[in-house]
């Protein structure tokens, strides 16, 4: 490399943290002075106007709505009086909120749990030919959590509950977060739950949704230090690169202790019979669904037709250790970008896979490209103007024995937030250590990585940045990390870095992305 363009890449380099002052725009005299709200709620992902969100609940498709319920604190900012709010959308990108579906009541709060579509009226809350759309959730007093049904026959506008209800009661306190689904070759309803302290998720069958018969037990399994396991999911998905071959996934949260410190979802490959699941995982060791701090209690949509074939999932983009000291008001909680998933035959065995969901490209504004470029050439594309909050990012880059590089997101003066891969440990990575000036909880400020495995000298980040927060999706999805941001308003910049050796650059995709109208 000629000397002149070494001497640049060293300066634009020592930039991003440091002095170099060129890249940090100023958005406006007010811009500062502007509330949380607007700085912070995001503009495509999924955040109520007001109060409190936790774990995504109830996702279902009717035909022509995707529902998302939330649990939700009707009356503030932090958590109590669990709920659940609804929003609904057409495309998974634009969310109506609607009023609260399923409110506490009697001093039994609404936990998390699934809804579905009863086509054939198996439950027999349909009229006049109208299939019930079913919520099965947790009703959750003190020492006792049980599971109970609510139905909707207007498309999810208005809820009744079942007079019958608990329909699950063990007498438990730790028994929660139903996912129920219609499991064709034995035809019927099963349903997972967790058994949170224990470590276990206990499977259990019923022809109507009102009466369940429990068939087995999965755990203690997985990470070691779980407090609780919440949150299971259970779904198949063909292997993409194994013709005919399917597999079950079981997803599930723990509470603490997870890959970045704090709540994080685990997942197990295996078979599923319609009674019993197996973990096929040969090496039995943790697999991660996504390795940043801020993605928990993942859950994917039920009923999406047979000719579409997705599974897509969304999470709470948050973690239990720091939800309650978000730098947001008069809303706190957001969801992540809804992810396509699927499963892929890899050297250490079946992985799980994310990309986001193809909806999101409708968002894709103003695009800048190069093709076989040099990492020169990609700063020069990233640092030549003021960026929108909200970016896209596809790049292909070939590695030349690089050492450290990566993107630098949200950058200013002072401040950016890093996503890129560390050869020495083999690692991708978000690092939010200097993203902002916000003080939010001791561990917040944090770099967090993933392991990847590097073939033919490539590698490809996908980042998707909306206003607090940084979704990867590295390796085509094999390896995801999502971590919020809060960044200051007048750091806008973008830029490249490396340590050693530059990349090349294969392809660079960069889209400015739109703000969704909100229906609200
Ligand atoms: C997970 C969780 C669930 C529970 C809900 C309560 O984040 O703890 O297990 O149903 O949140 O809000």
């Amino acid at each position: 490399m000629p000397r002149l363009r070494a001497w640049f890449l060293i300066t634009a380099f020592a930039c991003v943290y440091s002095s170099c002052s060129s890249s940090s725009v100023s958005v406006g005299a007010n811009a500062q002075e502007q509330p949380n709200a607007a700085l912070y709620r995001p503009a495509f992902h999924f955040s109520p106007e007001k109060n409190w969100i936790n774990d995504p609940a109830g996702l279902v498709f009717d035909g022509s709505d995707y529902h998302l319920f939330n649990q939700y604190n009707p009356y503030g900012d932090q958590w109590g009086h669990m709920s659940w709010s609804h929003s609904v959308s057409k495309d998974l990108v634009s969310w109506q909120e609607l009023p609260v579906a399923l409110m506490e009541a009697n001093g039994i709060g609404i936990f998390t749990g699934s809804a579905v579509l009863d086509a054939g009226n198996t439950s027999g809350f349909g009229r006049n030919g109208i299939s019930p759309l079913v919520a099965i959730y947790t009703g959750n007093s003190a020492g006792l959590q049980t599971q109970n049904v609510a139905y909707s026959i207007d498309r999810g506008r208005t809820w009744s509950r079942y007079e019958g209800n608990p329909v699950l009661d063990l007498h438990e306190s730790d028994f929660r977060d139903p996912m129920v689904f219609w499991h064709e070759p034995t035809k019927r309803w099963v349903m997972v739950a967790s058994l949170a302290l224990k470590h276990k998720v206990l499977f259990f069958s019923s022809p109507d949704l009102k009466t369940w018969t429990k068939l087995s037990e999965f755990g203690p399994a997985g990470a070691n230090g779980a407090p609780n396991w919440e949150c299971p999911n259970l779904f198949q998905l063909p292997v993409a690169n194994q013709a005919g071959q399917e597999k079950w996934v079981l997803e599930l949260g723990i509470g603490d202790n997870g890959p970045a410190g704090g709540s994080a979802t685990q997942y197990f490959v295996g078979e599923f019979d319609g009674t019993k699941f197996v973990d096929v995982n040969p090496l039995n060791q943790t697999l991660w669904v996504d390795y940043g701090s801020d993605f928990y209690a993942a859950q994917t949509w039920s009923n999406i037709p047979k000719a579409d074939g997705r599974r897509i999932a969304i999470a709470w983009m948050d973690n239990w250790k720091y939800a309650d000291k978000l730098p947001t008001s008069p809303w706190r909680g957001q969801t992540t970008a809804p992810r396509t998933l699927g499963l892929l035959q890899t050297r250490d065995g079946i992985r799980l896979t994310q990309i986001p969901a193809k909806e999101l490209e409708v968002l894709r504004d103003e695009h800048v490209q190069l093709r076989n470029a040099t990492w020169v050439d990609a700063e020069a594309l990233l640092s030549r103007r003021d960026w929108p909050e909200t970016i896209e990012i596809d790049a292909d880059l070939e590695l030349n024995g690089s050492q450290d590089f990566g993107f630098v997101l949200r950058k200013g003066a002072s401040f950016g937030t890093r996503v890129g891969y560390d050869a020495t440990w083999s690692d991708v990575y978000v690092d939010r250590t200097h993203f902002g000036d916000v003080i939010i909880a001791p561990t917040f400020a944090a770099k967090h990585e993933a392991p990847i495995a590097i073939q033919n000298g490539r590698i490809h980040l996908h980042i998707l940045l909306d206003r607090s927060s940084v979704e990867l999706f590295a390796d085509n999805g094999l390896v995801t990390i999502t971590d919020l941001i809060y960044p200051r308003a007048v750091d806008r910049g973008l830029g490249v870095y490396a340590t050693g050796k530059p990349p090349s650059v294969i392809a660079l995709d960069v889209w400015t992305l739109k703000r969704r109208a909100r229906q609200d």
